[in-house]
């Protein structure tokens, strides 16, 4: 990966929801790994980019330190102007180097790497790995994310065409001249095979509409920049495995979940008996994957992979659906950022997950829900709610997290987004919810976070909305806002 083309052509970088503390240390109880409490810890981000994974979490969790440091001085410029105005006072943002970069042994409970691995050579694999084993508490877990195969060899079509407009261009070009030649070449390539009803053809047109609706700064370092290795799950494991690291889990539960292959892929992942990295290696197979995201921890953490119900009653549930209709046979639930509508049959899944969708600001406990579903679920024992919160869980209409250790709402009266926010909202780029999700948000939304500074109440705010646009654009923006999470009331 070359410097110069971050400085060139920054990386524009996103919350990642699944990297939230509180949803690490819930994977990493629930496989019997005791990390610290995301409200006292630490954190390492590696190639952190902007800044604007890390910042939201600095500011969530004010007694915790947050270290995070990449190559690029454009970035790492920005994210600590962003820190400053921001008035964060427990991160440091250093520009350094995978290789050089050196810290107190065991020191971080919390390491992340998002985007980073598959784009940098082989070498310097050996050197982040190894970092990311020197750098975690023997209790500590690691997030980190690849391109895998065969997912990915598949894209790498992609990425051999883009690369041939970009390389005809000449070497001396800017990155968005060399997209730009890439992408011309991709429609030249794709149109000129557009007659051959072959799965080439087909091939490029799908990945060049894909293509075009995706961040351009996302399309030339990931087609553009000198490495990009995905690598197969199980050599990825291995070479971990060497610098002392065992793979926990998927960030994701969705990810390791089988039950909508059908019942002979079942029969044949049950055979496997019980080694679950070969399993993993089939998924990536089946599903043909081409990314994944990936919680580490040291070798010598003896795993939990039975499912301990103690350990999940204790975690906190959440939900991005929520209730647009129920039915006579079925429930109509909507997912709140993409608007997609899921019609599910009306039984104790879809009558669980409706009872967690009416909880808008944040995260249910197991006792509280088990109280509210009584009157809606026919089966309502503890261990049946269990059994439906796992479903909802592994099938990605759930999500966990370890409580929080105080309680994090203040008054509903005035509003209240997060300094971060309201940094991020000042600007074009995504804006980021207490959730930890990045969200492109319309002029009027912008203008609802940049107002809720919790000096102003709900109607003041839909006031001063409405001055530059109507009274019902100003509400909906509102609601759309507080439905994204972004307010602390
Ligand atoms: C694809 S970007 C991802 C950035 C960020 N993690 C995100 O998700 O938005 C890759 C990042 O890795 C950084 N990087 C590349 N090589 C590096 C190295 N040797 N040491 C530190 N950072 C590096 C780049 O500067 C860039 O910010």
């Amino acid at each position: 990966m070359s410097v110069s083309s971050y400085e060139e052509k920054p990386y524009a970088t996103f919350a990642l929801q699944e990297a939230e503390l509180r949803r690490l240390a819930a994977m990493a109880r629930l496989h019997g790994v005791d990390v610290a409490s995301p409200e006292k810890c630490s954190v390492l981000e590696i190639g952190c980019g902007t800044g604007m994974n890390l910042l939201p979490l600095a500011e969530r969790y004010p007694e915790s330190r947050f270290v995070g440091f990449d190559l690029s001085g454009a970035h790492i410029r920005e994210a600590q102007l962003a820190a400053s105005q921001c008035h964060l006072s427990n991160v440091t943002l250093s520009q350094d180097d995978i290789g050089g970069f050196s810290c107190e042994p065991g020191t971080f409970d919390y390491v992340i790497c998002h985007g980073v691995f598959s784009w940098i050579s082989p070498k310097l694999q050996e050197k982040l790995l190894a970092l990311c084993a020197r750098a975690l508490a023997p209790n500590g877990v690691a997030f980190m994310s690849y391109n895998v195969l065969p997912g990915w060899r598949q894209r790498g079509v992609l990425r051999d065409v883009l690369q041939t407009g970009a390389l005809a261009k000449g070497r001396g070009s800017s990155p968005d001249e060399q997209l730009e030649a890439g992408m011309e070449f991709l429609q030249l390539v794709a149109s000129a095979r557009s007659n051959e009803n072959d799965a080439y053809g087909r091939y490029l047109s799908e990945g060049m509409a894909r293509l075009s609706e995706s961040h351009s700064s996302y399309v030339f370092h990931e087609y553009l920049e000198a490495f990009n290795e995905p690598v197969l799950f199980s050599h990825f494991v291995e070479r971990a495995g060497e610098q002392g690291l065992q793979w926990m889990c998927e960030a994701k539960a969705l990810m390791m979940s089988s039950d909508d292959l059908g019942p002979k892929v079942a029969k044949y992942l049950e055979g496997l008996e019980g080694d679950i990295l070969a399993r993993e290696q089939c998924l990536d197979v089946l599903r043909n994957r081409p990314f994944r995201e990936s919680l580490l921890c040291h070798n010598a953490n003896a795993l939990q992979r039975d499912l301990k119900a103690g350990v999940f009653k204790a975690l906190e549930f959440s939900t991005d659906y929520r209730e647009q209709m129920t039915l006579p046979n079925s429930i109509v639930f909507k997912e709140i950022v993409s608007g997609r509508a899921v019609e599910t049959p009306a039984d104790d899944h879809a009558r669980l997950l409706k009872v967690l969708s009416r909880e808008h600001d944040g995260q249910m406990a197991f006792a509280e829900m088990c109280e509210r579903a009584k009157a809606e679920i026919a089966a309502n024992d503890e261990r049946a709610i269990v059994g439906l919160l796992l479903t909802l869980w592994k099938s990605g209409f759930v999500h966990c997290a370890v409580p929080a250790m105080r309680e994090e709402r203040v008054s509903g009266e005035r509003p209240q987004c997060s300094r971060v926010a309201q940094f991020q909202a000042v600007s074009e780029g995504v804006v980021t919810s207490l959730r930890h999700r990045s969200h492109d948000l319309s002029h009027q939304e912008r203008m609802c976070v940049q107002l809720a500074d919790g000096t102003r109440s709900v109607e003041q705010i839909e006031g001063e909305v409405a001055r530059v646009s109507d009274e019902v654009m100003a509400k909906a923006a509102l609601r759309r806002v507080r439905e994204l999470g972004f307010f602390t009331s």
